[in-house]
């Protein structure tokens, strides 16, 4: 469905020129970047952001009212879900991957420049020829759950996320396929990036999230038979919604014990001395070392959701508080250094993480990118377009961002880094990605534990630096 807000971006990129639009002169500004070193915009990361959000928001709305976070924390649902909006073009059309890896990831100038010296991004769709059940699943759950969190402020906004949701989640049903099969090649880039184990976990979602928000009957139906369907994971994180399924439903449909016995196997892997998973030695989660510093905040988060409910019993319930107390008190710095940007002691100072980066900052000139030698660096200039075939822009960018001569130039106060090693020591390597970069899907994690934990303890507002996290107004964006 093409939508007066379609037609208005279109006339404000002719006034103003470069807003990323899509095949369908779709706005496709806003919305998310993959992760600290990528600029791409991939269907299921878009969805992942808002979808786990609003669902903690659901299971702690008390540790978000409490702390004055709530409406912050719904104008990055909406922000998310705006963008989801824009991407769904038509009916059975919704754009489901932007940007060339290649060329994303080569570009290390900050991402303000980005527009300016980058190719135009390749833009990908799922259609009823190539569908992708999980990113139009992922893309239904979050439009259901950010219409029920915007409900009260926006009916009207609520309403129409809510219609697209059913719309994709037809979608998703009516023409199950993986991304993985797809011919689109813009799509390609996400399946190459996020191999997918499925799609039945992630329908499983969307219609357990529907059936909240519409109180149909056919979806609970559909979230039991898709949830049996999926596999088992040792995880909660994007492509990997089976745990946050059974959470969800748990409370939806107390009196089914499937939800509960899954979620009991699911926490032992990590709560059982003989569990499945490895920990570091201050006792971390690690299933697997890249960016496994989510997992444990993840398991706090779904064991803290879990626990609330009223068939749990209470000491089992403690078991979950405490092992999930366990693994935000690491986070925040209890074997000796926090692991949460801008806060504690120690925290990290070297992230693969692009825009707090900002590269430019001690440069000459802008315009003069093969200016002097960065002071202090082997930078080893002049390079030329000629030599690389790529903008000088992107160039030094990356000498001086992978060459690790400088910290952070900015605090990206709230970034999650992205894992320790087995012996809890830290990475300061940028080249190391798999361990310094962070990205908005594990940052989610956090986020959900640390409300729940707010809500246990009863804290009030913030009342540290950064006071003015409690003061922005939202309300007119939310009103939108
Ligand atoms: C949030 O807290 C305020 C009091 O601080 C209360 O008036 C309001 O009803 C609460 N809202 C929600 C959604 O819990
Ligand atoms: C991505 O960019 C690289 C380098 O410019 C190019 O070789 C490749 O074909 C592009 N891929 C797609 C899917 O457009």
């Amino acid at each position: 469905m093409l939508t007066a807000a379609h037609c208005c971006t279109l006339l404000c990129r002719l006034v103003h020129g470069a807003v990323p639009a899509g095949k369908y002169g779709e706005d496709l500004s806003g919305g998310y970047y993959e992760s600290g070193g990528s600029s791409l915009k991939m269907g299921a990361v878009s969805a992942y952001v808002p979808l786990f959000l609003a669902t903690t928001a659901f299971c702690f709305p008390e540790g978000y009212n409490n702390t004055g976070l709530l409406d912050e924390l719904k104008f990055k649902v909406k922000w998310g879900a705006d963008f989801l909006l824009n991407s769904h073009v038509d009916d059975y059309v919704y754009m489901g991957s932007m940007g060339n890896d290649t060329e994303a990831f080569d570009n290390y100038a900050p991402l303000e420049l980005f527009e300016k010296y980058s190719p135009d991004r390749i833009v990908g769709y799922c259609t009823k020829d190539d569908p992708c059940s999980e990113i139009t699943a992922d893309a239904a759950a979050a439009l259901a759950a950010a219409s029920l969190l915007l409900k009260a402020d926006n009916p009207q906004w609520a309403a129409n996320a809510l219609a697209h949701a059913v719309q994709l989640y037809k979608f998703a049903t009516e023409h199950q396929r993986s991304y993985m099969d797809t011919s689109d090649p813009a799509v390609q880039v996400f399946a190459y990036l996020y191999e997918s184990t499925g799609f039945k976990d992630e329908l499983g979602f969307a219609a357990a999230m529907l059936y909240k928000a519409t109180g149909e009957e056919q979806y609970k139906q559909d979230a039991e038979q898709f949830f049996d369907e999926s596999p088992d994971t040792q995880t909660q994180e994007l492509g990997e919604l089976k745990p946050l399924t059974a959470v969800l439903m748990s409370q939806l449909d107390p009196s089914n014990s499937k939800y509960g016995d899954y979620l009991q196997s699911f926490f032992e892997q990590y709560l059982s001395l003989k569990g499945e998973i490895k920990h570091t030695k201050c006792g971390l989660a690690i299933p697997y070392h890249w960016g496994a510093l989510t997992h444990g905040p993840n398991v706090a988060m779904l064991g803290m959701c879990y626990g609330k409910g009223a068939n749990v019993d209470p000491d089992y319930r403690a078991r979950l508080f405490n092992y999930g107390q366990h693994q935000v008190d690491y986070v925040l710095g209890d074997c000796g250094r926090s692991w949460l940007v801008g806060f504690g002691k120690d925290y990290p100072q070297y992230l693969h993480q692009i825009p707090s980066y900002n590269s430019i900052l001690v440069w000459k000139d802008e315009t003069d990118p093969l200016g002097d030698r960065i002071a202090g660096t082997n930078y080893p200039g002049p390079i030329t377009t000629e030599k690389t075939d790529r903008p000088q822009m992107w160039q030094k960018g990356m000498v001086d961002f992978y060459g690790n001569y400088f910290p952070q130039r900015h605090i990206a106060y709230g970034t999650l880094f992205g894992a320790p090693l087995m012996d809890d020591g830290m990475v300061t390597s940028r080249r190391d990605y798999t361990y310094t970069e962070p990205t908005v899907i594990y940052n989610t994690a956090i986020v959900g534990a640390l409300a729940g934990l707010a809500e246990y303890y009863g804290a009030g507002p913030w009342s540290g630096e950064l006071q003015e996290v409690n003061q922005v107004d939202y309300s007119a964006y939310l009103k939108q």
